[in-house]
């Protein structure tokens, strides 16, 4: 808990009975599945912020389901064995997280998302993980001390490359991971009538890129559920209409996923 500060004050916290307190008094309580909301109302743009509780399921069951395997095994191969503090950030309902505990027990590893929805059914499914801490806060203003993280993962989510500066030892690595141009490609080919370029690696100020690892494998899904689930966690398809959709609903899907995955070491300035 030593990582942590106060998202008020920035002070450090001890903990408590009912959670965390600061030295100026800020109190905030553990929830009752487990995770602390560090989310200042102001930092709240509207009342649920983030993805769905529907998104967050449906994630669940396709991650849970293993459609994802090559890409969480790769993410884990590249977190060095000592590290002793990880973030996970913008972590949904918890996958790479519960992962990422999984594989490093004695770190402590900490799950950041905005949605109160993700933290509550990632907390619920870490009871037998107890180097998780689930914080609800923003990844553009992060409740956690200067130079606190060895590692930090985001696996498709947003983030501001200050704070990601701010909360990284000097030695730290960042992975970002972001889909690659055949990602989907056939569900894509689907939806839109022309397929456009997704958004390219993102540079991270003073940060520099270090390696880039492609994961790419098959997607074949045979069954109504996966794909369903699949449709539901996929941005582009939420504006499907209901005919488009039971189209797609309707056959097998023969697809390839695509990841790239970027690792970052910092600029010292
Ligand atoms: C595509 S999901 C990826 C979830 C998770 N990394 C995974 O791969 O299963 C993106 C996540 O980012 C979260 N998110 C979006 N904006 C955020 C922000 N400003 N701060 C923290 N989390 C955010 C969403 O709530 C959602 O859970
Ligand atoms: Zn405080």
């Amino acid at each position: 808990m030593k990582e942590l500060r106060c998202p008020i004050c920035h002070s450090a916290f001890q903990e408590n009975l009912q959670g965390l307190v600061c030295a100026n008094r800020h109190q905030f309580d553990r929830s009752k599945e487990g995770y602390f909301n560090l989310l200042p109302v102001q930092n709240k743009n509207s009342l649920t912020p983030g993805d769905t509780k529907e998104q967050l399921k449906a994630r669940r069951e396709f991650l849970q389901a293993g459609f994802f395997n090559p890409l969480h095994s790769k993410i884990l191969s590249l977190i060095d064995a000592s590290s002793k503090s990880v973030l996970d950030l913008g972590c949904g309902e918890g996958y790479f997280t519960r992962a990422l505990a999984a594989h490093l027990p004695y770190a402590e590893i900490y799950g950041v998302d905005i949605a109160k929805a993700g933290m509550a059914m990632a907390a619920r499914s870490a009871k037998s993980l107890p180097n998780i801490t689930h914080l609800v806060a923003s990844n553009f203003d992060l409740p956690l001390q200067d130079q606190s993280m060895d590692v930090i993962l985001r696996v498709l989510a947003p983030s501001k490359d200050s704070e990601l500066q701010r909360v990284l030892k000097p030695d730290g690595k960042l992975l970002i991971v972001i889909p690659g141009e055949q990602h989907l490609i056939e569900l894509r080919k689907k939806i839109y009538p022309e397929i456009r370029p997704l958004q390219p690696r993102p540079e991270v100020e003073n940060f520099m890129l270090k390696d880039e690892y492609n994961v790419s494998f098959k997607l074949e899904i045979n069954d109504l559920n996966p794909l369903q689930s699949l449709l539901d966690m996929t941005p582009f398809a939420w504006k499907l209409n209901q005919q488009k959709k039971d189209l797609i609903l309707s056959s097998q899907l023969n697809d390839s996923a695509d990841f790239s995955i970027g690792v970052y070491e910092k600029i010292s300035i």
